[in-house]
């Protein structure tokens, strides 16, 4: 049986308790005791002793703390500075031959997972679009149309909107049968729904650190099966991705290149170690939680959130071929929105509740330290503002 998040969580977040914050699609909360962390690291600096073993020591230990939540090897994952270098770090990865095929959604996904797929074109390349339906991740049409041209079907686990769940497990599993790589942007995943790479059949997997993992800007993880991995050339090489007897960091061999194992290989230069060390941090609390216990948590909340719309009159964006995860939006062009946005959303800023607009997409996003507390304000807020005269 799964555990439920801790109530504790939350005096670590001290965000959580300033406001309803419902915003980590956008940028995550840091617990607090990041900033001793960071204090710690930096003074290290200020004071010229900072220690270059230890810092690399971070990096591993971040590496393998995202392994361990994606159920991956620490091979498997290179570290990165966001998903869009991830995603591109797999795109020219990749031997296309003319006439190749990739699959997305171009409606559910952000551009980031688009562009890197459409830089490939000039090589011949053929990005095969599907319509969503109804907001829900095209599956049975995405299966319907793997044959053997096609290489890449590229997905998020969750869309930054409307921010329903993919069914990884299935479009992995055809995927696999097929020969075709799946390759997931887990930008609004890693930390808070669970993600398996073998039980979901994930072949990459590209994440950032300051939504989900608690953690800043300018760092983000890739995963790669050993097995895909080890077939790949990385187009940027530098000294980290490659596999050589001496070990400091500027040695240098003049023989055969020999790349590091998996992943490991799509390394470049150094590090930002403190997004590290702050990204290990915050991982520690969210394994000691787990995965299944944090999406557990958040779904419930969402569905609590639609309900509490509902009962405000305001009707969310969510039917029944759709799963929830971490997010719920509400399309504001409804007449009980008033069709005023801009209005809707300073109302709830002063009313102290943090979400974000998104053209037509209000959008409410959760972590652990979210309570049904947060998510009755905010369609409390929302009721209010429809009642209010105009
Ligand atoms: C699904 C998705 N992909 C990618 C990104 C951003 O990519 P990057 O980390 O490269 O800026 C976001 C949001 O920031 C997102 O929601």
């Amino acid at each position: 049986m799964t555990q439920d998040v801790s109530l504790a969580v939350r005096k670590l977040f001290p965000g959580a308790g300033q406001s309803a914050y419902l915003d980590v699609a956008s940028r995550g909360l840091l617990p607090e005791s990041s900033l001793a962390v960071a204090q710690e690291h930096l003074m290290a600096r200020v004071l010229g002793r900072a220690d270059k073993a230890r810092y690399f020591e971070l990096v591993e230990l971040a590496r393998s703390r995202f392994a361990q939540l994606i159920g991956a090897g620490a091979a498997e994952v290179a570290i990165t500075k966001n998903v869009s270098e991830g995603l591109n770090i797999i795109a020219t990865a990749i031997e296309w031959q003319p006439g190749d095929e990739v699959i997305v959604c171009s409606t559910l996904e952000h551009p980031n997972n688009l562009y890197p797929w459409r830089n490939l074109e000039r090589l011949g390349v053929r990005v095969v679009d599907i319509p969503d339906v109804l907001g829900v991740m095209p599956i049975d049409a995405m299966i319907a149309r793997l044959a053997p041209k096609v290489r890449v079907v590229a997905l998020s686990a969750t869309t930054f909107r409307p921010g329903f769940r993919t069914d990884l497990e299935r479009i992995g599993r055809a995927c696999r049968a097929h020969g075709a790589l799946l390759v997931v942007d887990a930008a609004q995943t890693v930390g808070i729904t669970h993600v398996d790479v073998a039980a979901q059949h994930i072949d990459m997997l590209a994440a950032s650190t300051q939504k989900g993992l608690c953690s800043l800007y300018g760092m983000g993880f890739l995963y790669m099966r050993e097995a895909v991995a080890e077939r790949m050339t990385p187009t940027a090489l530098a000294r980290f991705g490659v596999d050589i007897e001496k070990t400091h960091e500027a040695d240098y061999d003049p023989g055969p290149i020999r790349f590091r194992r998996a992943a490991l290989r799509f390394d470049v230069g150094n590090y930002n170690f403190l997004a590290a060390n702050l990204t290990a941090h915050a991982m520690a609390i969210i394994l000691e939680q787990g995965t299944h216990a944090i999406d557990a948590h958040v779904s419930s909340l969402a569905a609590r959130l639609v309900a509490a719309l509902r009962a405000q009159g305001i009707e969310p964006m969510m039917h029944e071929a759709a799963t929830l995860a971490n997010i719920v939006c509400v399309d504001v062009s409804q007449p009980a929105t008033k069709s005023q946005p801009d209005r809707l959303y300073a109302f709830m800023k002063s009313r102290n509740v943090i979400a974000a607009l998104r053209g037509r997409y209000l959008r409410f996003s959760l972590h652990f330290y979210n309570n049904a507390d947060d998510v009755d304000a905010a369609a409390t807020v929302l009721g209010d503002f429809r009642r209010a005269p105009d």
